[in-house]
């Protein structure tokens, strides 16, 4: 039995997804720019997946542009408001320190071009303090970057009431909802953002797309130049077969979302519950705000990477925050932004479940998990005595 609960990494295909990606690259090869009707019916297609993304997020059609994925989509939304504010004197962006690397090393990257970049801190629950934000901004700042969903975490931000604060200075606001677009309910107008960011693989679509929602009338510098492509947002010939999985995926999402948040959230809280009986667990991160497919626990006088090994070779597949950069392994920002010490930043695991998630694949994991960590910690305690 192989359990897969890695889907904040990526998801598995959702039912039909595989077939209408298959046949649209079959079927619809015209280019969606072209007058004929080859071209035309790639257009419909198109039109039709971007109806379905809209719909999933409260949003307009004509205003999603469609990406190769969430990291264009992130680069985009920064980037484009970046260089369209710049003639105005604003040069200020602020996010958070628990975003993405998408979004942090873009701000890095425009750091080094001149742009003042503010990171807020976030302590111990994982959510942004308005407060905080409201201290930082000035009437310089041109962008407030705050995720909606953490993908290491899983806490959901206050995004209408940053958005309230970012717009009281005349800042522009993008959100991040890779992570909890198909999990929760995603609503741009809610929301209050001008920007928000969307990935298809990770509400079981297919790689290669994603989008960017930009508000009617916001401005933004194009990333890609070339053709008039996506209303001028967006040059290049658009992926049709991909972007037709992402609306079929989307479509099903708005379909079965509210009752999947149930059965998943009630899956993920079995699963929690039962590693939490196993001494020296806790949950990172605040439970109550987060979405019901991700729990991030942290197992005392254990590395992550070594429990994340155990598992794999018992054929069940997690995550690690950390990054394992040449052969260095590097603690997770997202826990050490949050104030853990560095043991801590190294000794969570992310677990994160989904569509095909099952009851006995939590009991598996939970079956398995204490004799696992008994033998880690034995290994541990042994190596140590032997350093003494
Ligand atoms: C919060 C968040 N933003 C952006 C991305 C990047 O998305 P993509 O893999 O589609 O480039 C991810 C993927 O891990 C993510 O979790």
């Amino acid at each position: 039995m192989r359990v897969y609960f890695d889907y904040n990494a990526t998801t598995p295909l959702a039912p039909g997804v595989a077939d209408a990606v298959a046949a649209a690259t079959r079927d619809l090869f015209g280019n969606a720019s072209s007058v004929h009707y080859f071209g035309q019916q790639a257009k419909a297609a198109l039109d039709e997946a971007r109806a379905s993304i809209a719909a999933l997020v409260g949003a307009e059609a004509s205003e999603v542009v469609f990406t190769s994925g969430g990291t264009e989509s992130d680069n985009f939304a920064i980037r484009g408001a970046a260089e369209a504010l710049e003639q105005t004197g604003r040069r200020h962006l602020i996010a958070s320190a628990i975003e993405h690397e998408a979004v942090l090393n873009t701000l890095k990257a425009l750091a080094r071009r001149g742009w003042r970049t503010t990171l807020v801190p976030v302590d111990h629950s994982g959510i942004v303090s308005p407060d905080r934000v409201r201290e930082l901004i000035t009437d310089e700042t041109a962008l407030v970057s705050v995720m909606h969903a953490n993908n290491e975490i899983g806490t959901v931000q206050p995004i209408a009431e940053l958005s309230a604060i970012a717009h009281s200075r005349g800042a522009l606001m993008h959100s991040d909802a890779v992570q909890s677009t198909g999990k929760i309910p995603v609503d741009v107008r809610a929301l209050g953002v001008d920007l928000l960011s969307l990935s298809s693989h990770k509400f079981n679509g297919p790689k290669g797309a994603g989008a960017l929602w930009i508000k009617r009338g916001t401005r933004m510098q194009p990333l890609l130049t070339g053709g008039k492509h996506e209303r001028n947002r967006r040059a290049g010939t658009e992926n049709v077969p991909a972007i037709v999985g992402m609306g079929v995926a989307a479509r099903l999402a708005s379909e079965k979302m509210a009752g999947e948040a149930v059965r998943v959230g009630a899956l993920r809280d079995r699963l929690e519950e039962g590693i939490l009986r196993v001494p020296g667990t806790a949950v990172n991160g605040a439970r109550q705000a987060r979405v019901p497919n991700t729990t991030n626990i942290s197992f005392d006088h254990v590395e992550a990477e070594s429990l994340l090994i155990a598992l794999d070779l018992e054929g069940v597949a997690v995550s690690t925050g950390s990054a394992c950069s040449s052969g260095t392994l590097e603690p997770s920002h997202v826990l050490r932004a949050m104030g853990f010490p560095p043991h801590r930043t190294q000794n969570s695991l992310r677990f994160s479940l989904g569509m095909f998630s099952t009851e006995q694949e939590v009991d598996r994991v939970v079956a398995l998990l204490p004799g696992i960590v008994e033998k880690l910690r034995a290994l541990t305690a042994k190596a140590g005595a032997q350093r003494v």
